[in-house]
């Protein structure tokens, strides 16, 4: 009986060894398994062989004996393993208990860049006057881009616009090769050739011109065409319209007048210029000339004509039966003005500081 106690207590002394070792829901599952399995747990084992072991007039006792040990290893078992369980439970409560007085996670907002929303609200402007909205290739052809616009070939008006052409194409055909295109011009031959009168839309887009950087230029900027095509549109309906875009624009009090000038693709042609914003148009400001009119009291803005009768033969329409206007408006150059902003640079710089500022 002795021996039996002192079996007993070695075999407590182990289990709660072990259960002391139990670190995961695994771990616990073997540490069961190696003890309690009914084939060949530990428990079985210990109850045959001591059981064996006793003699005949002691088995009743040793039976007992066995038995409350075996209780006593099993609810060490049991115990370990719920408490690892409610361990595990309060550990996981624990990470995800919120806490409500932690100052919020701060997301920047995005903002439109001045050039999408000058050219947003442009559009808008003529959206409000029944126009739609037409896009074209940035890489386009020399027909596109100057033929059909009535630049013959080799005539100096092309030398105005510092084209940057794509290399390796002189074994096209001239009309055929590529360029990048220097103007939104373009997309009014595109929008003939597929609609026929009344056409009545605006182009917004991204043009390229072999300028060197500096504060007014940019090889890369951005213009709005216009065009109107249908019966009887004279340049009272350009004036018209350009001056109500240019009012809405810049404010009510903005004076437009069109100025003689040249393009290929329109005729008669002119610069239109707006009352200088910054002086009202005087000339003079805080008492000496206004620096962004040069005092002359004006600011050129855009360029536009009567569609020329030549490019209606290049889109099938009968200039006879048809007239139009067209226009084109560089989008940096009113976003300078209406920003106050004194480099385009800024504009293409990627600066948030610059930016952030139109959020
Ligand atoms: N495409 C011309 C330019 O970029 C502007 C323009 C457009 C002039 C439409 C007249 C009519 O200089």
């Amino acid at each position: 009986m002795a021996a039996l106690e002192k079996a007993a207590e070695n075999l407590l002394a182990a289990v709660r060894r072990e259960a002391a070792e139990v670190r995961s829901e695994s771990q616990g599952k073997e540490f069961r398994d190696r003890w309690m399995a009914r084939k060949n747990g530990i428990l079985t084992q210990v109850n045959d062989l001591w059981l064996k072991a006793a003699p005949k007039d002691a088995k009743r006792d040793v039976g007992q004996r066995v038995n409350e040990v075996k209780t006593q290893v099993e609810q060490t078992i049991v115990d370990a393993l719920e408490n690892k369980q409610k361990a595990a439970s309060a550990s996981s409560k624990d990470a995800e208990r919120l806490d409500i007085t932690l100052p919020g996670i701060r997301r920047p907002l995005g903002a439109e860049h001045p050039i999408i929303k000058t050219m947003n609200e442009m559009v808008g402007v003529f959206r409000n006057l029944g126009y739609s909205v037409e896009e074209g290739p940035e890489i386009e052809t020399d027909y596109y881009n100057f033929e059909a616009l009535n630049f013959p070939p080799n005539h100096p008006a092309r030398d105005t616009q510092d084209t940057l052409f794509i290399a390796n194409q002189e074994s096209k055909p001239l009309r055929d090769r590529l360029l990048l295109r220097t103007h939104t011009s373009p997309v009014q031959i595109r929008t003939m050739e597929k609609m026929k009168p009344p056409v009545r839309v605006v182009c917004p887009g991204k043009v390229h011109r072999n300028d060197a950087p500096d504060a007014t230029h940019s090889p890369i900027f951005h213009q709005i065409e216009g065009l109107a095509v249908d019966t009887n549109i004279t340049f009272s309906d350009l004036k018209g319209t350009l001056d109500h875009a240019m009012k809405e624009m810049f404010g009510s009090s903005v004076k437009t007048r069109f100025y003689p000038s040249f393009f290929p693709f329109t005729e008669p042609s002119a610069d239109v210029q707006i009352s200088c914003i910054f002086c009202g148009g005087r000339g003079y400001r805080d008492g000496g000339p206004c620096r962004n009119c040069k005092a002359s009291g004006w600011i050129e803005l855009l360029g536009c004509g009567m569609v020329d009768p030549n490019v209606y033969g290049f889109v099938d329409y009968d200039p006879k039966k048809v007239s139009g206007f067209a226009f084109g408006m560089g989008v940096e150059r009113i976003a300078i003005l209406k920003y106050g902003v004194d480099d385009i640079q800024l504009f293409f710089n990627g600066d948030v500081r610059f930016l952030e500022q139109f959020a």
